[in-house]
């Protein structure tokens, strides 16, 4: 139940302060922010305290309570925005409830609602046919695909790419729950030719991984560069001739352009592999390129 004292006039004014910064810093609608500002505030006591014995809001944003509690509030809120899905059991459920539909229409439901619940899909949606259109002139051609760290973008393509149903389609991702709805969404409309596997880059290419046509490395070398650089060299000798790789244009958090940021780690994946960028596009929300292995850059695998 919400507490009373958050409608006391100084309480008002110093979260409708608090949401108004954090909806200028970070990705947030205002509302949202309010909502999470409320929720943070409300439990704690001491804040509680300042803010039904202040005069005014400028009393209680002196107060080392409150700066603790702003703080605390933002960290929160920066990890929660950064993570690629919400909460943990979402996409478990969302799996379950994939498998179980047996109707067209709640099958479409529940696809939508997993394409929204991962964050790297979620923002791409907006600007899909455009995502789309830049990867059919890519990769018509391609008859064998590898999609590494695939989160639940097979979704999105196993039905708005047809070429991509041509013949094979790996999957490859350590989200065990990403992964799943891969397979709940191949089991229930029946493909045979997607595969989904739990898989992490640690652990090199799986020896049976025979060569691809197409690689998959979308908004990958991104979180590869900032969290295990030592595996760029891995993900460099993926088994495929030809490598679309991306990154996004804005943060998942903070609001602003990291565009740039994001196009030199790209690029500089590609040099440091020896693989020649054939190509570049971008749609709203993500920059593409099209990557060739050539005769120089063939590396053993
Ligand atoms: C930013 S998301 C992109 C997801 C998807 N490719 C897309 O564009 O919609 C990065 C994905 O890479 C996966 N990932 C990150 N590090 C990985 C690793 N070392 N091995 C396997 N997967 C990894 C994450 O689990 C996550 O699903």
């Amino acid at each position: 139940m919400r507490a009373e004292w958050l409608d006391l006039p100084v309480a008002r004014e110093v979260i409708a302060s608090v949401a108004e910064g954090l909806a200028a810093r970070y990705r947030v609608e205002p509302d949202t922010a309010r909502r999470e500002v409320e929720r943070i505030f409300s439990a704690n006591r001491e804040l509680e305290k300042a803010l039904r014995g202040a005069a005014c809001a400028r009393d209680v944003e002196r107060l080392r309570v409150f700066k603790e509690a702003e703080k605390a509030l933002r960290k929160e809120l920066y990890y929660d925005l950064r993570r690629y899905r919400g909460e943990k059991s979402a996409l478990s459920d969302l799996a379950g409830r994939l498998r179980a539909a047996n109707d067209p229409e709640t099958r479409g439901q529940m696809v939508e609602a997993i394409l929204a619940a991962h964050a790297s899909t979620r923002e791409r949606l907006l600007h899909r046919s455009r995502f789309i259109g830049i990867l059919a002139a890519w990769s018509t051609s391609a008859r064998t695909f590898l999609d590494v760290g695939c989160g639940v973008a097979p979704l999105l393509l196993a039905r708005e790419a047809p070429w991509c149903r041509a013949a094979a389609y790996t999957a490859l991702d350590r989200d065990a729950q990403a992964i799943d709805c891969v397979a709940a969404f191949a089991e229930s409309h029946g493909l045979d030719w997607l595969k989904a596997r739990t898989w992490t880059l640690n652990e090199d290419w799986p020896e049976e991984d025979a060569r691809y046509d197409m690689a998959f490395l979308l908004k990958l070398v991104p979180v590869i560069h900032r969290q295990e650089r030592d595996l760029l060299d891995v993900l460099g000798r993926v088994p495929a001739h030809r490598l679309i790789i991306s990154g996004s244009r804005e943060a998942l958090a903070k609001r602003g352009s990291i565009e740039r940021r994001e196009r030199a780690v790209l690029r500089s994946f590609a040099e440091r592999t020896g693989l020649t960028c054939i190509a570049e596009e971008e749609t709203g929300d993500e920059i593409l390129m099209l990557l060739e292995r050539t005769p120089h850059s063939v590396v053993e695998m």
